[in-house]
């Protein structure tokens, strides 16, 4: 991050939940930026402070109310130097929240949910004005059009970058609390997406990873007036002379449609790693989760997904614990796992969010037998996700390296199948993709060491 200058507002933003989330926050700095304001590390001294909040799990908003308290004498030391602290809550705690917000947290000046962001400079500007104090709470979801809105140009888009090109979720699993956080599914142009990972290559980006909520059903309008599919967009996407790599995240089984498991074996740059996200092996489950998918309809995209790219990898998300899960159905969730084979995972126990229809089911598992289930599928994930990595043992992957490592002389950087992989290398490697010879798995990562080139 760059030094601050002297008259520039100083903008801190905390960031939780998913990669849209990131991608928000950073949208929202470069929205402020031709305030004056700039990104800073810690929220000491800062002009604003943003919380770009998760609520898909619970305590999500008494996470945000006990940071809220943490930051508030930071508030208070400001003002007592006649100086302003602007507190603003965004994200999707704000956008489920509103004005409960306010009411539970009266220093706060703004609450606004994620279709606002365009909508940053009017806020700011009430929320400062000389009028006295004017709170804002922005949930709506405006009919015009936010990415039309955003600024061009990205400030932290650096070598990975994400590309925001879908929203919102129209599935309605009966746990998720996204398709209100979120609101219905939109899907961007594909002239506005390719003008914007165009300028992300223009600004160094190698990897892009294409974002949404449901982000295989990407729908967006085509330069030709007709509707494209992911599968048709990665292809033109893949084009971009300077990119080398292209992902995409997070996707739904019900959308892996034909084009889009034809593309996987097409283009040399979409990476052989998709997130897959599953959430349970029972169909009774599966059923009573509204996933619209069968364990069956999951093994055979797996498959014609491994037909079409031989070496691709998978991880996935699972949730145990949910309303009537029996012995018998987690057993089918870890017979999934064998079966497919994953070499990452994210799993939690079920958390009842309020207002998702899964929130008033009955037959609830009891804690402790959900723990132990978690605790035995985590056991399993890991068991493969070792294997994996000690099978990478000997092989030359290519490694974006994209940060540094807690080590001097160490850089950091992702393989194409996302693992984490550790070099000793001179800073100037950085932001580069090095064929790396792996000399040792771990659980979470590899190390290496850097090919001549
Ligand atoms: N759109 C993605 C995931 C969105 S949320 C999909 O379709 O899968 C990310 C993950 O959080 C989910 O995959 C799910 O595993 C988990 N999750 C969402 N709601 C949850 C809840 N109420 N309890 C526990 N885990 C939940
Ligand atoms: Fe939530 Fe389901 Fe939509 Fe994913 S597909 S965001 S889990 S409702
Ligand atoms: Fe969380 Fe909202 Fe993302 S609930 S997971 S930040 S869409």
């Amino acid at each position: 991050m760059s030094a601050v200058k002297k008259n520039t507002k100083k903008l801190y933003i905390k960031t939780w939940g998913c990669q849209m989330n990131a991608y928000d926050s950073g949208r929202m700095a470069d929205v402020l930026g031709p305030l004056g304001y700039e990104s800073v590390d810690t929220p000491e001294d800062a002009d604003m402070v943003i919380l770009n909040t998760c609520h898909i799990r619970e305590k999500a908003t008494d996470k945000v109310f006990s940071d809220l308290g943490r930051l508030r004498p930071l508030k208070e030391q400001k003002a007592a130097k006649g100086e302003k602290m602007l507190m603003a809550v965004a994200g999707c705690v704000a956008q489920a929240e509103g004005d409960f917000i306010l009411e539970r947290a009266p220093y706060v000046d703004m609450v606004f949910g994620p279709q606002t962001y365009h909508e940053l400079p009017e806020m700011v500007a009430k929320a400062t004005g000389a009028f006295g104090k004017a709170r804002i709470v922005n949930t709506e979801f405006p009919g015009d059009d936010k990415f039309d809105k955003l600024p061009e140009e990205q400030s932290n888009a650096g070598v990975s970058a994400f590309l925001s090109i879908q929203e919102g979720c129209d599935k309605f699993c009966t746990f998720c609390v996204v398709p209100y956080t979120r609101g219905a599914e939109y899907s961007r142009s594909v002239t506005q997406i390719i003008d914007e990972a165009k300028r992300l290559v223009d600004q160094g980006a190698l990897e892009i990873t294409l974002l949404g909520q449901n982000v295989n059903a990407f729908h967006g309008e085509g330069p030709d007036g007709q509707t494209w599919g992911l599968g048709r967009l990665l292809r033109e996407v893949a084009k971009i002379d300077g990119l080398e790599r292209l992902r995409y995240t997070t996707s739904h089984p019900r959308d892996m449609d034909d084009d889009l498991i034809a593309a996987h074996g097409e283009l040399e740059k979409l990476q052989p790693f998709l997130h897959l996200p599953v959430q349970s092996g029972s169909d009774k489950i599966l059923e009573a989760m509204n996933r619209k998918h069968t364990r069956d309809l999951f093994f055979d995209i797996i498959e014609r997904l491994r037909a079409a790219r031989p070496d691709i990898t998978f991880s996935s998300d699972f949730i145990v614990g949910f309303p009537s899960e029996t012995d018998e159905d987690f057993e089918d969730t870890m017979d999934l796992i064998r079966r497919v084979g994953f070499v990452s995972t994210y799993s939690f126990k079920f958390s009842a969010r309020p207002g998702t229809p899964a929130a008033n089911m009955k037959n609830l598992v009891r804690d402790d037998i959900a723990s132990e289930r978690l605790a035995r599928l985590q056991a399993l994930i890991n068991e493969q996700q070792i294997a994996f990595n000690k099978a990478c043992i000997g092989r030359t992957l290519p490694v974006l390296l994209d940060r540094k490592g807690k080590k001097p002389g160490q850089l950091v950087g992702r393989s194409p199948y996302m693992q984490s992989v550790f070099v000793e290398a001179p800073d100037t490697t950085i932001n580069s993709l090095v064929n790396v010879h792996i000399t040792d798995g771990f659980e979470n990562s590899l190390t290496g060491i850097i090919e001549k080139q």
